[in-house]
């Protein structure tokens, strides 16, 4: 709503004397109040004033001074309201000129913001909070990077540690009992599965893979690297087949062994900031005295072994970002399971005195859970869950949904992916992403509901008047609009008009759940508003018609650019 908010935010500011900069704009909680507010609150605070006494003056002043916008005072709020044919003209006339930019700014120009998603673990296939990283993280990407930040995706993959010493022994007892050639991912899954069980049970079998981890540590070539190379090339090439289906891709795919070589500069450098301690051999920051809750859980750094942590790599690889980037926000998109984790590198952070400390965010989410809250299984594989699998099972369930609503639609196979992706995607976008979330493929796929496919063929509805005007050479098409026409459509265009601020509060609160509700809202309203007899679209006179047309054009546009920002297809026909 900027075209609006600038004049009035302007106007407030002389009427009041503060800057425009310091004063906020609010959407009124009924929008019959009007379709901009301003609180009073603070300049009757600074005017030791009642704001209700402030209000009712700033409406009087301001009143009249506004072409098109009148003011209401309304208790300690100033309401605005704009002149339908106004707000229409201008609101249409800006998603179209600015077309797929619309909703665009240039808030992050010059600044760069690291964005850690999807980040899976070698031999083994993404889990459930992988696919839920894979989304969001790919979702956020596409928001900032519509601000005008330069987005650096990192693929953090997990290809270090211990666990490879366990592996490496696997492979080279049961290498040949498994089949690594048809189903790579499954049959590393299986060794891995193996060696964690002969970790517990066989003493020879865990001096083995301690030394096999040692030795991978050391950065000696030979048998254990080339091992652990090919395995990562394997586990690599399924996560990439993946990632293609989704189209989603990183600027850096930096696994946690790329910081090998900085691990120990790392270390130093905590060292040498005097806050470490040795604790039962092993290296430690405490961080109690940052947080009292952390008192028991010091971050450990260094076993008594020689050999580093999780934690110890993160750490380096924040230092490498922090150093490369100078990043205005490094967000990790990771689980609720790791909080701990992200707490105690950010404490070290603090104890360190590295004041770029509150730019690292740790961006969690909930589980995916099956129907009923259940523990979400594959048909294929059961327990194992492989988004492979998931993604075939909805593009089949789409694939027949379409056959049973539109069999003769072109390109069906592709639509059906679009379709059973989109609502795979907008199912773990549509709620705040600390909620849990129900995968359950009829009532995702369902085109009535809140669902990507309801997103989808809404946006195809309107995709489909337009094509219809355009094939009747409908006579609105050429024609001047009548924008009075749209005062049936305020909520919409007020709606459109909003768009940029809901991507701006989307991205600065990492949460893509706020664009997800707008455009469910938004796609609600006008589907409402064409299927009134009060609204008819095609075949209206000129004038009429165009302004309506405008809307059908506006909205469609709007929701394609919507949906594209989640990672949801906005097909034209389905
Ligand atoms: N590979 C880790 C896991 O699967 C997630 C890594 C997240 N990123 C990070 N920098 N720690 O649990």
């Amino acid at each position: 709503m900027q075209i609006f908010s600038e004049p009035i935010l302007a106007a407030l500011a002389g009427a009041t004397g503060v800057s425009a900069s310091a004063l906020k704009l609010e959407r009124p909680r009924d929008p019959k109040l009007g379709d901009l507010a301003f609180p009073c609150f603070l300049v009757a605070k600074e005017r030791k004033a009642a704001p209700p006494a402030v209000a009712a003056e700033l409406a009087a002043t301001l009143s009249g001074k506004l072409p098109g916008i009148t003011a209401t005072a309304a208790g300690p709020y100033v309401n605005f309201r704009i002149e339908r044919a106004l707000l229409a003209r201008e609101i249409c006339g800006q998603v179209e000129r600015d077309g797929a930019a619309y909703g665009s700014s240039s808030e992050g120009a010059g600044k760069t913001i690291v964005i850690d998603f999807s980040s899976p673990n070698i031999a083994k296939p993404m889990h459930i909070g992988h696919i839920r990283s894979t989304i969001l993280g790919a979702a956020l990407v596409r928001l900032c990077r519509k601000l005008g930040y330069k987005v650096v995706g990192i693929n953090h993959i997990g290809d270090w540690g211990a666990q490879f010493g366990g592996l490496v022994v696997a492979l080279r007892r049961w290498k040949s009992e498994v089949d690594l050639e048809r189903d790579p991912v499954m049959g590393l899954l299986d060794l891995y599965q193996r060696s964690k069980a002969a970790l517990k049970d066989d003493e020879a079998f865990r001096a083995e893979a301690v030394a096999a981890y040692q030795e991978l540590e050391s950065g000696r070539e030979g048998e254990v690297r080339e091992l652990w190379r090919w395995v990562t090339e394997v586990s690599m090439r399924g996560f990439n087949a993946t990632y293609a289906r989704l189209a989603i891709s990183h600027e850096l795919v930096r696994g946690e062994s790329w910081y090998e070589p900085l691990l120990m500069p790392a270390l130093e450098r905590v060292k040498a900031a005097g806050i470490t301690e040795i604790s039962q051999g092993a290296l430690v920051v405490t961080l109690g005295e940052i947080d009292k809750s952390l008192k028991e859980t010091p971050c450990l750094l260094q076993q008594t072994n020689g050999t580093t942590l999780y934690a110890t790599r993160d750490l380096a690889a924040l230092f490498s970002r922090w150093e490369e980037f100078q990043f205005e926000r490094c967000l990790y998109v990771v689980g609720g399971e790791q909080k701990l984790h992200f707490r105690q590198l950010k404490g070290v952070l603090k104890r360190m005195g590295c004041d770029w400390e509150a730019r690292v965010e740790h961006i969690d989410f909930g589980l995916l859970l099956g129907p009923g809250k259940k523990k979400i299984a594959s048909r294929k594989r059961g327990e194992v869950l492989v988004l492979d699998d998931l993604l075939d099972e909805v593009s089949e369930a789409a694939l027949a949904v379409i056959d049973a609503k539109n069999p003769e639609l072109a390109n069906k196979h592709k639509v059906a992916d679009e379709v059973g992706l989109g609502a795979l995607v907008f199912n773990d976008l549509k709620r705040e992403r600390v909620k849990d979330v129900i995968f359950d493929t009829a009532e995702i796929l369902s085109f009535e509901g809140d669902t990507g496919p309801y997103l989808q063929y809404t946006h195809a509805r309107l995709a489909s008047i337009l094509r219809k005007a355009a094939a009747n050479k409908d006579a609105a098409l050429g024609a001047q609009p009548d924008w009075s026409v749209l005062e049936t459509a305020g909520e919409i265009l007020v709606a459109l008009g909003r768009y940029g601020d809901v991507v701006r509060s989307a991205a600065a609160k990492a949460e893509p759940s706020e664009l997800s509700q707008y455009l469910l809202a938004l796609a609600r309203d006008v589907s409402t508003w064409v299927s009134s007899s009060d609204n008819r679209v095609l075949g209206s006179a000129g004038p009429d018609g165009a302004a309506r047309l405008a809307l059908v054009r506006c909205s469609k546009s709007v929701l394609g650019n919507g949906l594209q920002l989640l990672g949801v297809a906005a097909p034209e026909e389905m």
